[in-house]
């Protein structure tokens, strides 16, 4: 019942015309894909150029990272509405990178959830514990922090264009994928406290993606668990065929 959602984060990768390249070469590949929503976050200045390539196809776009303002005096930074109006969709918020390297807390993830909604951008919020933390046995404290401080004071409306991504930090550009059954419990839990927050109808319908290390090779088994909706790609979803692989996943 929840409409799978296959993303690619393509971080800092690709100039506008590795990017048109990929998108020519890559539209055509998932044309005939439904009952699966597919989205690509390519950098920033990519956006607009990618939106005219996708314009008419199944292929939606979204931002990395958002500021919180609509507009202002803030060098540098992006906003939702103009994030809307270059084609995006979506936006990535809070990816455990943004956490790591800039600075970005649970504080400033809500608030970025907030401007989002306001722009009817669909928010895909990252959470993931570190290695360290998995291994002191805190995995189920820290994500669960993650997703009530992050998305506090949201509504049913927002909760109806949201979608998770569990990042579990130790497996991102790895190549070491969390297990199935390891995402799965992950993603149950995720689940319960979205329920808590927000309610059941609401929790039973956010869609909670799995990222870390996915690949042509292992989304299939990975897609197979009851509450992996979708996989949020780095490294795999900058090459047209393996993104495709992706996409396509036997499930
Ligand atoms: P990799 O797929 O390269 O491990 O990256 C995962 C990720 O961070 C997606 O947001």
């Amino acid at each position: 019942m929840r409409r799978p959602l296959i993303a690619g984060n393509w971080k800092m990768y690709k100039g506008l015309e590795e990017a048109l390249a990929f998108a020519r070469a890559f539209a055509p590949k998932v044309a005939h894909v439904d009952a699966r929503d597919i989205l690509i976050c390519p950098p920033f200045v990519a956006i607009h150029a990618l939106a005219q390539v996708f314009a008419g196809t199944n292929v939606l776009l979204g931002g990395q990272n958002v500021h919180h303002e609509d507009q202002g005096a803030f060098t540098g930074e992006v906003s939702a509405p103009m994030l809307k109006s270059a084609g995006a969709t979506h936006v990535i918020i809070g990816h455990s990178e943004r956490r790591q390297l800039f600075g970005e807390t649970d504080e400033g993830v809500n608030r970025k959830v907030h401007a989002s909604l306001r722009s009817s951008l669909s928010p895909v919020v990252c959470v993931g514990e570190t290695l360290s933390e998995r291994e002191a046995g805190l995995t189920l404290e820290v994500v669960g922090k993650q997703i009530e401080r992050g998305l506090h004071g949201l509504g049913q409306e927002g909760a109806s264009s949201l979608a998770v991504a569990y990042e579990p930090v130790w497996a991102i550009g790895t190549g070491r994928t969390a297990t199935p059954s390891i995402a799965q419990e992950v993603h149950a839990f995720i689940r319960e406290v979205l329920s808590k927050i927000l309610g059941p109808q609401a929790a039973s319908r956010i869609r909670i993606l799995y990222g870390g290390s996915v690949k042509p090779d292992n989304v299939d088994e990975l897609m197979a668990e009851p509450d992996i909706d979708g996989v949020l790609v780095g490294g795999a979803s900058l090459e047209p065929e393996s993104f495709e692989r992706i996409v396509k996943y036997r499930g």
